[in-house]
């Protein structure tokens, strides 16, 4: 177990390269199981989310082999419906979409009820509704979810609530499905068009992605393809909101700016300078930040994965900023954290009144998931003194090698043992 030290007050400057997309890779791994032969991915991040699910691929009984650090082929021919009801399934949120995946090969799949962040309840209801409305039964025993399935007929399906997971695990569940599904109120994320185009590739027949209304045409066989994975679009919006609060002039090389459009356009209102380019973003601060309220919403609306590092940048701004999270409303637990840090932060019916700017002193805080993490590495960026970031399992399953890309920016950061003394003292809280 390790801690995060970050020196705060050097400025960020130069360039930061994005890795592969973290919730497209977490669906493109499971939508393998689907292919009939060799699936080849390219460009995934080097982030323990990953490798749990490669794990899991191969506990299906695939073969998984790697060429470098980032492409991975994956030979499902061998795969089973082993039932995954416990141990690394549940370590990780995107487990779920191993439901879709193996009921929509196998008509069959047992999955632990899966972990992940814990940001307030993260129902899967949608999931469920979408699998039996395909022709499913769905049982939940002793904590994990019991598929089986006849055969899968195409459905209409609409979405109570606008969800990425509920739209990529029916889509899943649904290309091999007999006839037409139709998915109504999808959500529209850049991942989901990540997903759909891998599916395509290997012979699905999928429209409408990146709209609310999604049909699919149910095809019986689908081969394998190589597809490259997109750009993080979330790493990009961190070290776009590092850069901000503590950088001085960064490029962020590897990026689709228009999967940012909101987060540049609140950027931009604070009188931060943004210029973009085809796959690079330039951020370069004023001296004087100006507040802006943020409220996060289903894509093309500010992503709440954001909504934490913003808070800690909202600190440096003049005025009052009100951040309200309309997705995940729990997602609050960096604000005692950034409080110990001397973070002005009210909490008001559901939303946070940041009020800026203060001087944040360093602290020895704890990351609580992952974005939380996220927030207050950033926050000691911009401190007073040496921050100590605990919590670093949460930040390594989505953030490729922070440290160093930091560290490349100018940051002086690094990592150190955890004592024994911490461990406990860890554990306790
Ligand atoms: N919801 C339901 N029922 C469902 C599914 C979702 O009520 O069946 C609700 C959720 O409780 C939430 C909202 O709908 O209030 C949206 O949830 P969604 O299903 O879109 O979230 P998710 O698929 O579980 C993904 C990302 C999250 C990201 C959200 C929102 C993955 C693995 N996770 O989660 O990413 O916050 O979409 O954009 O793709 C992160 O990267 O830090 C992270 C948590």
């Amino acid at each position: 177990m390790q801690k995060m030290l970050i020196e705060g007050g050097h400025k960020l400057n130069g360039n930061v390269r994005i890795s592969g997309a973290k919730n497209s890779a977490v669906a493109l791994l499971p939508a393998a199981i689907l292919a009939d032969s060799e699936v080849v991915l390219e460009g995934l991040p080097i982030i323990s989310d990953v490798g749990i699910l490669a794990d899991l691929l191969e506990e299906i009984g695939g073969t998984v082999t790697w060429d470098g650090d980032r492409t991975v082929h994956i030979h499902p021919e061998r795969m089973i419906s082993m039932p995954l009801p416990n141990g690394k399934v549940k370590k990780l949120r995107a487990s779920y979409y191993f439901m879709g995946a193996m009921l929509g090969k196998f008509k069959q799949s047992v999955i632990g009820l899966p972990g992940g962040c814990h940001l307030g309840p993260r129902p899967i209801d949608q999931h469920i509704k979408g699998f039996e409305a395909l022709g499913a039964e769905v049982t939940n025993e002793q904590g994990a979810i019991y598929l089986r399935a006849k055969e899968l007929v195409g459905a209409r399906i609409y979405l109570d609530v606008v969800s990425v997971g509920a739209t990529i695990n029916i889509m899943l569940a649904a290309v091999k499905a007999k006839g037409t599904t139709i998915i109504e109120n999808a959500a529209k994320e850049p991942e989901i068009i990540d997903v759909a185009t891998l599916l395509t590739n290997m012979g699905a027949k999928i429209k409408g992605v990146g709209t609310d209304i999604i049909r699919i045409e149910g095809v019986s066989t689908l081969n394998g393809c190589r597809h490259t994975i997109i750009p993080d679009r979330i790493e990009a919006g961190t070290y776009a909101i590092a850069a901000a609060g503590a950088g001085r002039e960064v490029i962020i090389d590897n990026v689709i700016p228009q999967h940012l459009e909101s987060l540049l356009a609140k950027l931009r209102e604070m009188d931060v300078t943004v210029e973009q380019s085809d796959e690079q973003l330039y951020i370069a601060p004023k001296k004087i930040l100006k507040s802006v309220d943020i409220k996060t919403l289903v894509y093309p609306g500010f992503p709440t994965d954001l909504q934490q590092p913003f808070t800690s940048l909202l600190t440096q701004a003049t005025g009052t900023a009100v951040v309200t999270d309309t997705i995940y409303s729990a997602r609050t637990k960096h604000i005692d954290e950034l409080r110990r840090m001397n973070a002005m932060i009210k909490t008001e019916g559901g939303s946070a009144i940041v009020t800026g700017p203060v001087q944040l002193e360093a602290a020895r805080v704890k990351a609580s998931d992952l974005r939380a993490g996220a927030a207050l590495v950033i926050a000691g960026l911009m401190a007073k003194g040496v921050t100590e970031v605990t919590g670093l399992d949460h930040i390594d399953r989505g953030y490729e090698h922070m440290t160093d890309k930091l560290l490349k920016l100018g940051a002086n950061v690094w990592r150190e043992d955890l004592t024994s003394e911490e461990k406990t003292q860890l554990h306790n809280t």
